[in-house]
């Protein structure tokens, strides 16, 4: 019971976080999933806001552990620099804007940067520069890019050739993306 109504509030406030960053007019994008098994927003503990006077309450005895996306501002600010560089090309396919780009080919410039961003980068918790040399973003020096091309590869593989062969499942269409294995750290854990 408990694990549903967790599941449910963060569903939520993923969607409500969304939500408020459309209105924004800044980083999410539907498409993303889908696309390029892009990590799905993990949801936040909103800041809590209590009257002034008051200390805050103690945590709760099961609370879950908020994720905290450390690189979130540095990440935002890099991705802006180049969406500024790419101005009125937002729209325009990947491979046309850009140098170097084998995984996706197809893609809006602008929403191949918003995957990097709120996809790889928040999925794994690391900064731009853990993929790059941000001196030259076309450049495949950090072996993490092509293992970041390769994962895509892998998801896509248990997405659309390994879940489907599995009988009884409960979703309609079940999927892994990013974070289902990252879960905000490079290294995925092996046990609990
Ligand atoms: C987890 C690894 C990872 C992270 C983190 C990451 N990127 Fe990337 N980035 C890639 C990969 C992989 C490609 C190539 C995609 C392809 O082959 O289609 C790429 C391509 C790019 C390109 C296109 C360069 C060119 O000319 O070909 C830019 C620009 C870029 N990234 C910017 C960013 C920015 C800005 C950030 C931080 C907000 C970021 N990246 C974070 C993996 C990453
Ligand atoms: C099924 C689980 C799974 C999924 C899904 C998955 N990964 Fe991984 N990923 C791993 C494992 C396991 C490793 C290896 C960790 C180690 O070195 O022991 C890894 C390592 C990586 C690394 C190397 C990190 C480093 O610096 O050592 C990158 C980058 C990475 N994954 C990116 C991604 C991206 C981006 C996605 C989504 C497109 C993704 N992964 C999806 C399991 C997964």
């Amino acid at each position: 019971m408990r694990r549903i109504r967790i599941a449910t509030i963060a569903v939520f406030m993923a969607w409500a976080l969304a939500s408020a960053m459309r209105e924004a007019g800044t980083t999410t994008d539907s498409g993303m999933v889908s696309a390029a098994n892009a990590a799905a927003p993990v949801a936040q503990t909103p800041a809590a806001t209590p009257p002034a006077t008051s200390t805050p309450p103690p945590p709760m005895p099961m609370q879950t552990s908020a994720y905290v996306d450390t690189f979130a501002a540095e990440r935002d600010s890099m991705m802006n620099a180049v969406l500024k560089e790419i101005a009125g090309h937002e729209s325009t396919a990947a491979e046309s804007v850009f140098k170097n780009i084998k995984l996706l080919k197809g893609m809006p410039a602008g929403r191949v940067l918003r995957i990097m961003n709120m996809g790889w980068g928040k999925g794994l918790g690391v900064r731009c520069a853990h993929c790059h040399d941000t001196k030259k973003w076309d450049s495949d020096d950090k072996p993490q890019k092509q293992i970041t091309r390769d994962m895509s590869a892998m998801t896509q593989t248990i997405n659309n050739e390994m879940l489907p062969k599995i009988k009884n499942l409960r979703s309609e269409k079940p999927g892994v993306n990013c974070t289902t294995c990252h879960r905000g750290s490079i290294k995925p854990a092996q046990n609990l």
